[in-house]
């Protein structure tokens, strides 16, 4: 059994390490991996958005499956690419990817179809999109480009100012290209947030653990928007109440929605979901496993990873209970100092064995290199050190505890993970 995951973060470590632990045993090549994930897989150098080298490189290695994590070769086709070539791959195709693709697409399904989220307009002209912005007059409000922009392409705008700045920026200047040609105006919302990620084969949608990102770079919710710097399983906000009001007035719309749409929709779904005064809202779906959520979930996965990735791709999801452990996850990141924004490299990374692990926590690497036996930072979020416990307090506290014997150069993380 060989199995070829595309992509080469945290979240896809996450996903080796588990695939690793199958009863299949199968043998673990990546696309293109990282530092870390050299030491659980065979990484070859091959771009993510590489879809003719991904095609070509699970044909020589004659791979069993392809497991594609990242937003942008699902959104580019890349699944559709493999099928063609005759090769099993795990991933919404192109047309149901267009879910986390498209955000007009999203927020238009979502109105159709009584799914509830955040009131919207949709504009393609800068200047209704300001004097819409003008008419309404109530601040926070929230902008978002319509296509893929790095995770950057929400803005909450407090003022007239920057509201102006984020559609002159994002349709004018086009800082995220053809992704601004349209936008959304939406409803700032208010409440705690939650991330749910969901197996799906179109038929029957089976949550995952729920759990919490933690966007912000800096304790307290402070500074700017970053990929994630940690994350929790369980969210202590969702409810088993919750859950099912969510299950009922969501997921299963959700999948029903895209089937009805002609886009049926098999891989795993997230939900980014708010819990406001008027009930659980959508505000984002992404068409992946979420980074850094997958590293506090999978860990919590007791059933077989290939079985439930099998049984997605051959639509008998509903015959799988899938179990999870008790207790709770806590994943602290670690990322290169200056992240989000400009930040050094190569700096020698102290405290992991040989492996890039070190006792008492899974450590999942996003953005390292390893050459002459050395692990360096070589990207803005570097590692997530992840831990167990019977309950919150005992994984954040084994995570931190792990956390605090790696070092390197300007290093920096949240020390309030878990804590809101
Ligand atoms: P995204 O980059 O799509 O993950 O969105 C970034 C963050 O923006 C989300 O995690 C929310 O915290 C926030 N956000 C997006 N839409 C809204 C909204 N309508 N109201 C309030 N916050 C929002
Ligand atoms: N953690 C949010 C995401 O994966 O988009």
């Amino acid at each position: 059994m060989k199995i070829l995951v595309v992509g080469g973060g945290g979240r896809e470590h996450a996903v080796i390490k588990k695939l690793k632990q199958s009863s299949a045993n199968p043998a673990i090549y990546c696309c293109p991996g990282n530092g870390g994930i050299s030491k659980d897989a065979v990484c070859v150098p091959v771009k993510a958005t590489d879809i003719e080298g991904v095609v070509q490189c699970a044909k020589e290695r004659q791979v069993d499956l392809v497991v594609v994590t990242p937003d942008d070769p699902l959104v580019l086709g890349m699944v559709d690419a493999l099928q063609q070539a005759g090769i099993r791959a795990f991933g919404p195709n192109k047309a149901a990817a267009l879910i986390e693709g498209s955000k007009v697409f999203s927020k238009d399904l979502m109105k159709k179809y009584n799914i509830p989220t955040a009131k919207y307009e949709v504009f393609d002209d800068p200047a209704a999109a300001l004097a819409y912005i003008e008419k309404e007059n109530t601040y926070p409000t929230v902008i978002k480009a319509d296509g893929l922009a790095l995770g950057k392409g929400v803005v909450i705008a407090a003022t007239p100012e920057e509201a102006k700045d984020a559609v002159s920026s994002i349709m004018e200047d086009k800082i995220f290209g053809a992704s601004g040609n349209q936008i959304v105006v939406e409803e700032f919302l208010t409440g705690p947030e939650v991330s749910v990620l969901a197996f799906t084969d179109a038929h029957v949608v089976a949550p995952m653990v729920s759990s919490m990102d933690h966007k912000r770079a800096y304790d307290g919710d402070k500074g700017p928007n970053t990929g994630g710097m940690g994350t929790i399983a369980p969210n202590p906000h969702y409810t088993e109440a919750l859950a099912e009001r969510c299950m009922r007035e969501i997921f299963v719309p959700t999948i029903e929605a895209m089937n009805q749409e002609g886009r049926p929709f098999k891989g795993c779904l997230y939900f980014g979901l708010m819990l406001t005064k008027d009930g659980p809202k959508v505000i984002e779906y992404n068409c992946r496993f979420g980074d850094p959520e997958t590293q506090v979930v999978l860990p919590l996965l007791k059933t077989d990873l290939l079985d439930i990735m099998n049984a997605v791709i051959d639509e008998r999801l509903a015959e799988l209970a899938i179990e999870w452990e008790t207790g709770a996850a806590a994943c602290v990141c670690i990322a290169s100092g200056g992240y989000p924004k400009k930040y050094q490299t190569g700096y020698e990374i102290t405290g992991l064995d040989a492996n890039g692990g070190l006792p008492g926590a899974t450590v999942y690497h996003a953005g390292t290199r390893f050459a002459d036996g050395k692990f360096v930072n070589a990207g803005g979020r570097v590692l997530g050190v992840t831990a167990r416990g019977e309950t919150l307090d005992e994984a954040l506290a084994k995570s931190y505890a792990a956390v605090e014997r790696i070092h390197f150069q300007d290093m920096h993380y949240r020390r309030d993970i878990g804590r809101k």
